[in-house]
């Protein structure tokens, strides 16, 4: 796989890379804040509140391939462990999901907030999870707090039944077909590298791409990854009069299905939050994505700005 022309634009994050002490100071303080809120259980039972309206969003991805017809991704990104939620909310949360019986549970990073103990609250819960064809993940930033090396995370899910896709890529098979799923580092505090994560992806194998932050849609596009999956927006998480205040993704990328050089993204509203239990206007999320065989693979034109197809609750086909 030849490297791609075109590069993501590396946004500053505040904890490593080039940033100022002041910067990572600030990162520091506020996950200090948010651990004394965590410590009140009323803003326990707040989020527990806004979850109740946690959002299964029916997708559908066209694909060429008959054999993929009917497969079900559910993709859960931004949880957030540890911050207003703890492991009996987790065991009810991957209950739902366990519920929807999907064929793969994709995790798209910032499983945890800020230190590697929250990891010990996924220990019982990922036992309700056991879906055919297996459980995957990538790092978020929040994944990195305490720097570049996620080894110890790492460690932890893959003794837990998740295979972490961090630059790497494995075959998925299912009815005769096969697609190729993979996952780069996040884009802000680690190191993506998406030849590795693309490497041993057969010619015309769809793939499918989970990548933390959905500025790296830019790169994927590129070197034709038929879906990539995002999370890191939080939908905005506090919008007010329809637009977040604060902006996670230099090109927009804050919610829904954007497409660019006939590929597609899929920027999930993920299921937890940051330093406040409250989310406005960006209910939680866990897409559900079904690959529909299609005869002849459409061609997606790129979108004018802001071209979109928002989740809402009936089935959303990506238009062609
Ligand atoms: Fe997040």
């Amino acid at each position: 796989m030849s490297e791609s022309p075109r590069r993501a634009p590396l946004p500053t994050g505040p904890l490593t890379g080039p940033r100022t002490q002041l910067r990572r100071a600030l990162a520091y303080a506020m996950a200090g804040i948010n651990r004394l809120l965590d410590a009140l259980p009323p803003l326990h039972r707040l989020h527990r509140r806004v979850r109740a309206g946690l959002e299964f969003t029916a997708l559908e991805l066209p694909v060429p391939q008959a054999g993929l017809d009917g497969l079900r991704l559910a993709f859960v990104s931004d949880v957030h462990a540890g911050s207003f939620l703890d492991a009996a909310d987790l065991d009810e949360l991957f209950g739902r999901i366990a519920a929807a019986a999907p064929d793969l549970v994709l995790f798209g990073g910032d499983l945890i907030n800020s230190r590697e103990a929250e990891l010990a609250l996924f220990a019982g819960p990922l036992r309700r999870l056991t879906p055919p064809l297996g459980m995957f993940a990538v790092p978020g930033n929040h994944d990195h707090f305490w720097g570049p090396d996620v080894s110890a995370w790492t460690q932890f899910l893959e003794d837990h039944g998740v295979t972490v896709l961090c630059n790497r890529g494995v075959r998925v098979e299912h009815g005769g077909a096969s697609l190729w799923l993979c996952g780069v580092d996040d884009l802000t505090e680690g190191r993506p590298d998406l030849p590795a994560a693309l490497a041993g992806r057969r010619a015309g194998e769809p793939a499918i791409l989970l990548s933390h932050h959905p500025d790296f849609f830019f790169e994927a596009a590129a070197v034709d990854v038929d879906l990539t999956l995002a999370g890191h927006t939080h939908g905005g998480q506090i919008r007010i009069a329809g637009r977040a205040p604060i902006h996670h993704s230099r090109f927009g990328y804050e919610r829904g299905w954007f497409a660019e050089n006939g590929c597609r993204l899929y920027v999930g509203r993920g299921v937890g939050v940051t330093v406040l239990p409250w989310r406005w206007d960006a209910a939680p999320e866990v897409p559900l994505v079904t690959l529909r065989a299609a005869a002849v693979a459409p061609a997606v034109q790129r979108p004018a700005a802001g071209s979109r197809a928002d989740s809402g609750g009936a089935p959303v086909t990506m238009p062609r």
